[in-house]
């Protein structure tokens, strides 16, 4: 469960995040706080992910969505992320799992990392990061490629599906989108 009075901190230390480089680009792009794995289970179902099939988590956090995507659905897992302190916590799990070679953690900025090779992004950042993400993922992947936002919307896209899950006592949205063809 995330509790209401963490997303809140979430949102404010976000926004307070965003306001503060309002005049370039943040780097921190979302504080950290896990999704759900009921919900990580939810958004790779709702991608249709199978064996074999590259998954990038921008943004992964302590490695859970890798980890699911691997164990789960034979993936290929990539995470990108800019802590290093969960980079190395999330290949300890990795490790700890006995998934060295099906997950890997790049410790990077998502925004300068190539993520063409992506069948699937799964991302849990906010509205105004999605908004800083969107041109990024519309250069970069594939025609078809399936992108899955917990929680917050791609403003300017048009999503396949919106899935309003209650797998923890708040609701979840999880908004699933196939990327555009390129201009
Ligand atoms: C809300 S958490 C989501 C974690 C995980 N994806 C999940 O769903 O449980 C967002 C994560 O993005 C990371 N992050 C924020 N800005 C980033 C950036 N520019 N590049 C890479 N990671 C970033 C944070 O450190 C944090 O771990």
């Amino acid at each position: 469960m995330l509790p209401v009075n963490r997303l809140g901190s979430m949102l404010v230390l976000g926004t307070l995040a965003l306001s503060a480089q309002s005049q370039k680009t943040p780097t921190y792009l979302a504080p950290f706080v896990t999704s759900p794995i009921a919900v990580v289970e939810r958004m790779l179902e709702l991608a249709n992910l199978k064996p074999g099939e590259v998954l990038y988590d921008l943004g992964s956090g302590d490695g859970r969505v890798l980890i699911t995507a691997a164990q789960k659905y034979q993936a290929k897992a990539v995470g990108v992320e800019l802590s290093e302190r969960l980079v190395k916590l999330s290949q300890e799990r990795i490790k700890q799992e006995g998934l060295d070679g099906k997950c890997s953690v790049i410790h990077g900025n998502m925004l300068d990392v190539d993520f063409s090779q992506a069948d699937v992004v799964t991302v849990y950042l906010m509205r105004d990061s999605n908004d800083i993400l969107r041109p990024k993922l519309e250069a970069s992947l594939k025609p078809g490629a399936r992108v899955v936002s917990h929680d917050f919307e791609i403003r300017g896209w048009k999503p396949v599906f919106v899935d309003k899950s209650d797998a923890t006592k708040r609701a979840h949205a999880i908004y699933v989108y196939e990327a555009p063809k390129k201009k």
